[in-house]
């Protein structure tokens, strides 16, 4: 009888568990490291990256090598999720809560850190797996303060912006810029609390040339040129919403359709101010989301729930414009053995749909992903997750939440199957396309199109502490599919189609750089193609 009742109920977890959209894979069962900061390159391999003071990881180097640290161990490493193949990289000064962005060059750039690190620069130029690149800490450069938990944003002409960080109440810029080596953001200061709560800030670059920089619960437009502030936002209340007690950011998709004058910014959970002083692991984690029309001549902040209490998520940005909401907890807060209840299922985030319809719970894991946990998007949709260490060294046993080392992949629905014979193979694509410009594309499929195809150009952005530094995705103008062959038939031959598309208008919507170009069909993308936007 209790077999019987065991076997009901394991049927019923089964039907339930197999009716939430998504699906998750574990790529691999050790990365050696705990990435905390993940980066995808133009040539798809990613960036793992932890910090140097941690004590031995489990990533060796071939041959016992030794490593350029006493510990011998590697605290970074590139990552192939096309073969799962793993390189350890060498990193020498500490990258503690660090921040980075690609420069237009398909180069990461990562900046500042803790101890030996908090001034440095560091470049990484990509390659392939197979590839000898590795980072390269730059000597005759360095940032004029140290800066960790900072926020690091691409501008329009490809310089790049550095945000704040502790006690870092200013601005600087990569290249170093000679005229303005540092400037005074005096916003830091005003959004900082005895807890600090104004780290790692959300910064999202406007279409309208300025930046939309978020701390604690109160955001400005930026004028990053002249260092003006030209309006201050609501405040979004009921806070804080950055670091120790964040959410996560998202701008959504830059459209075409109003000749991309709009952006929307969205902030989902967080806590309350206290939990991570009283590291009150137990406080269960705010559901509320914040969206604002940044662009509106005057935008008010309009709350949405979401299913579940979430802090220290991670938004994700998908080829669709859609937002995966995923790692994190249900309680607690940031930092050392500040959460408990880890939050499992992702949610994804439909903003086109009316209020009240557009979260949909999806498929749990089984590993909690803490503080220290990282997600991004990859060239094949599926979003990387890797990560998660809320310990102050590694930690296997005992603990409630053991370091993790396990590299995952969630595959959203529209990589079901049953999606397979209308998803769009990109067949011919430009490597390089410039502002204004307009470019065909041409695509296969095996069912014959109905409507529009979308081509979303996706940046890759720096993720690290819940919010991916840079990310963003801009829709293009296209014009409808025309078929140039007829498929079908009795070997059922793709149908093939010339798209015709425009490139962003300027640097304000698309700062120059690498993009994933995802073709994406009636709500189903491609495998995307690198497309090297340049100035
Ligand atoms: C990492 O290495 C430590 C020390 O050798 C070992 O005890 C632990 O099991 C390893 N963890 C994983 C997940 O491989
Ligand atoms: C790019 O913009 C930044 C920020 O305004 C500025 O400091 C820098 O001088 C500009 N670079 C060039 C090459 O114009
Ligand atoms: C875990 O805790 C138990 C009980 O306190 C102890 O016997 C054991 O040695 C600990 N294991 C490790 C790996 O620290």
């Amino acid at each position: 009888m209790a077999t019987y009742k065991h076997l009901l109920l394991l049927l019923l977890i089964t039907a339930t568990c197999a009716q939430l959209p998504g699906r998750w894979q574990t790529l691999l069962e050790s990365a050696g490291i705990a990435s905390m900061h993940t980066a995808v390159t133009r040539f798809g391999t990613v960036v793992l990256l932890d910090r140097t003071e941690i004590g031995p990881s489990n990533l060796t180097f071939p041959d016992r090598q030794c490593g350029p640290r006493h510990d011998c161990t590697a605290h970074s490493a590139l990552f192939d999720p096309a073969t799962n193949v793993l390189r350890p990289l060498t990193i020498a000064t500490d990258t503690w809560c660090s921040s980075g962005q690609f420069l237009p060059d398909g180069t990461l750039l990562q900046t500042g850190g803790d101890m030996a690190g908090i001034k440095k620069m560091r470049t990484f130029s990509p390659c392939g797996v197979d590839g000898a690149c590795d980072w390269l800490e730059l000597k005759s450069i360095s940032l004029t303060t140290g800066r960790w938990y900072a926020t690091n944003q691409i501008l329009p002409n490809g310089t790049v912006i550095i945000v704040g960080g502790r006690a870092a109440h200013s601005v600087e810029f990569y290249p170093p810029s000679a005229t303005v080596p540092i400037r005074d953001f005096p916003f830091l200061a005003a959004t900082e609390d005895p807890q600090l709560d104004n780290l790692y800030p959300y910064v999202h670059l406007l279409p309208d040339g300025n930046l939309f920089v978020f701390a604690n619960t109160k955001s400005i437009l930026y004028d990053f040129d002249s260092g003006a502030t030209l309006r201050a936002y609501p405040d979004l209340g009921t806070g804080p919403w950055t670091y120790p007690s964040a959410g996560s950011s998202v701008m959504l998709a830059l459209n075409p359709e109003d000749g991309y004058s709009k952006a929307v910014i969205v902030i989902c959970g967080g806590t309350s101010y206290g939990v991570f002083f009283k590291q009150d692991v137990d406080f269960p984690a705010r559901t509320t989301c914040g969206r604002i029309v940044a662009t509106d001549p005057d935008p008010s902040w309009a709350t949405e729930d979401m299913p579940m209490p979430r802090v220290m998520g991670d938004m994700v940005m998908l080829p669709t414009g859609e937002t995966l909401i995923i790692n994190g907890a249900m309680s607690g807060s940031q930092g050392f053995e500040g959460a408990n209840n880890p939050c499992q299922n992702p949610v994804l985030y439909r903003p086109n749909q009316p209020d009240g319809l557009r979260f949909m719970t999806l498929t749990p894991t089984d590993v909690p992903r803490m503080y220290h946990s990282t997600a991004n998007l990859l060239a094949d949709g599926r979003v990387l997750v890797a990560g998660s260490n809320p310990h102050y060294f590694y930690k296997f046993y005992n603990v409630s939440f053991p370091t993790e080392l396990r590299l995952e992949a969630f595959s959203p629905e529209y990589l079901d199957d049953d999606k397979a014979n209308i998803r769009p193979t990109i067949e011919m694509a430009p490597d390089e396309i410039r502002h204004g410009a307009e470019f065909d594309i041409e695509v296969t499929t095996e069912l014959s199109l109905v409507g529009i195809v979308e081509l979303n150009l996706a940046s890759a952005p720096f993720a690290t502490h819940s919010f991916s530094q840079g990310q963003r995705l801009v829709r293009l103008e296209v014009t409808p599919p025309s078929m140039l062959v007829e498929g079908g038939g009795a070997n059922r031959e793709p149908y093939r189609y010339r798209i015709g598309c425009k490139a962003p208008p300027n640097g304000n919507v698309a700062p120059p750089g690498y993009y994933m170009a995802f073709a994406v069909n009636n709500g189903v993308p491609s495998v995307a193609k690198w497309v090297h936007l340049v100035l």
